[in-house]
């Protein structure tokens, strides 16, 4: 018992340092959601946060294996509705028997709701958005000590927001261009097999700047592989715009998708006998409706390096031409896996704005591998791997411009 007072002080206080600390409230709030989640032991939190125009709940930040991005709710509907409604918390152990919830599994996932606490977030005037903590991992019940404690959280979270300036500004009407649902991949390993992809579920949106971060091994390679076509999932779905590319055995789908779809990779991969232009140029000739390769060479800033051979350029010239000759294609999505990885800090700004610029004109949407947490501030969301599954997704209530970033 003294043992779990000590702890929940000791969260309310690291609480504390993050509100404070965090440049961004974005950033602040979700590593406060992050400490209350791992000290109540549960698996999954969310803070959803009202939008008074639309009189909507959206998902600012959610901790756990289901995407909810493109989930909104009713104020007044649901448990974090009514919690918004009525500024009452909530406290369930069995949500599947609780006459006030209507569902408790989520269908798409097969995620399923045991037991929750929900409190509002209210400042001075108003509330604002709800905090979400949903099954205990050992399977125990939630009290009223660690209601308590998330009632703290949330009044620490609410005068941050009050005092930080709260300016949320949900886009309401997303379009999904990739979705996968619990997907799956294994490879072959001695007797049996290893699964590196446990349950993928994950949808991405038009014309968004998608950053995928975890440490290595996790997946994200194997995940971006495969939504590309250079690799397949063993269980599961994948659509892209609508389409589904699960098992693209028809060599139709697969060509639509290689013409559809952009990659850029740590490595350049140019060919060493073509000049920059005759790099791009060479990939424009093989694609259905490019745009002319001089024109992509000019969006990455190398129209007067449009001659040279790759061995005359910089690490950061030749990854620029591998973004033209993505480009060149007019994809609808471009897929980068660590791009900057073997560039220094100034040259990765470089690129990156490249990356940006490409994703403002063109209306690309942009999927980036990275390691580098400072990337991410560039995003409109993060999604965090771990250990084959999503493990959270943030939405950046301001990305930074690439030249903001510093490592
Ligand atoms: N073709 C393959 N065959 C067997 N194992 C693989 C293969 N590709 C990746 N793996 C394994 O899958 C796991 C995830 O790899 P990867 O997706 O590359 O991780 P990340 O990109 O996050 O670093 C690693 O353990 C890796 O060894
Ligand atoms: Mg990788």
């Amino acid at each position: 018992m003294a043992d779990r007072k000590a702890r929940f002080t000791q969260a309310i206080w690291q609480i504390t340092q993050e509100l404070r600390d965090h440049d961004t409230l974005d950033d602040a709030l979700s590593a406060s959601l992050e400490i209350i989640v791992k000290v109540l032991d549960s698996e999954a939190g969310t803070i959803w946060l009202l939008d008074r125009a639309s009189n909507r709940l959206y998902p600012l930040y959610n901790h756990g294996p289901v995407d909810i991005s493109g989930i909104t709710i009713e104020n007044g509907q649901g448990v974090a509705g009514s919690v918004v409604q009525s500024g009452e918390s909530v406290i369930a152990t069995s949500v599947g028997e609780d006459a006030r919830f209507s569902v408790s599994v989520d269908e798409e996932s097969g995620f399923v709701t045991r037991s929750l606490l929900c409190v509002p977030l209210k400042n001075s005037f108003e509330i604002i958005g709800c905090v979400q903590i949903l099954n205990r991992v050992d399977g125990s019940h939630y009290d009223a000590e660690d209601l308590a404690l998330c009632e703290a959280m949330a009044s620490l979270a609410a005068v941050a927001m009050e005092e930080k300036g709260l300016d949320f500004n949900p886009v309401a009407k997303k379009e999904v261009i990739i979705s996968l649902r619990n997907v799956i991949k294994e490879y072959p390993s001695g007797d049996g097999v290893s699964r590196v992809l446990k349950g993928i579920n994950l949808d991405v949106y038009k014309d968004e700047f998608v950053v995928v971060l975890g440490e290595s091994g996790c997946g994200k390679s194997t995940m971006v592989n495969i939504i590309g076509g250079m690799d397949f999932l063993t269980e599961g779905q994948l659509l892209i715009d609508g389409k589904d590319f699960s098992h693209p055995g028809d060599k139709e789908l697969t060509r639509f998708r290689r013409e559809y779809l952009g990659f850029v990779f740590q490595s350049y991969n140019l060919m060493p006998n073509l000049t920059a232009l005759e790099n791009v140029q060479f990939i424009a000739d093989i694609a259905p409706s490019p745009m002319p390769a001089a024109e992509a060479i000019a969006k990455v800033g190398l129209s007067d390096r449009a001659g040279n051979y790759p061995s005359a350029l910089s690490g950061g010239q030749q990854q620029r031409v591998a973004i033209a000759r993505a480009v060149v294609k007019r994809p609808k999505i471009i897929f980068a896996d660590e791009p900057t990885a073997a560039l220094d800090y100034q040259t990765s700004i470089e690129v990156l704005s490249v990356f940006e610029e490409i994703k403002r004109e063109l209306g690309t949407t942009v999927m980036m591998i990275t390691h580098n947490p400072e990337i991410a501030k560039m995003a409109d969301r993060v999604i965090k791997l771990r250990d084959g599954r999503v493990s959270s997704i943030k939405v950046n209530l301001h990305p930074l411009r690439a030249n903001e970033l510093s490592w």
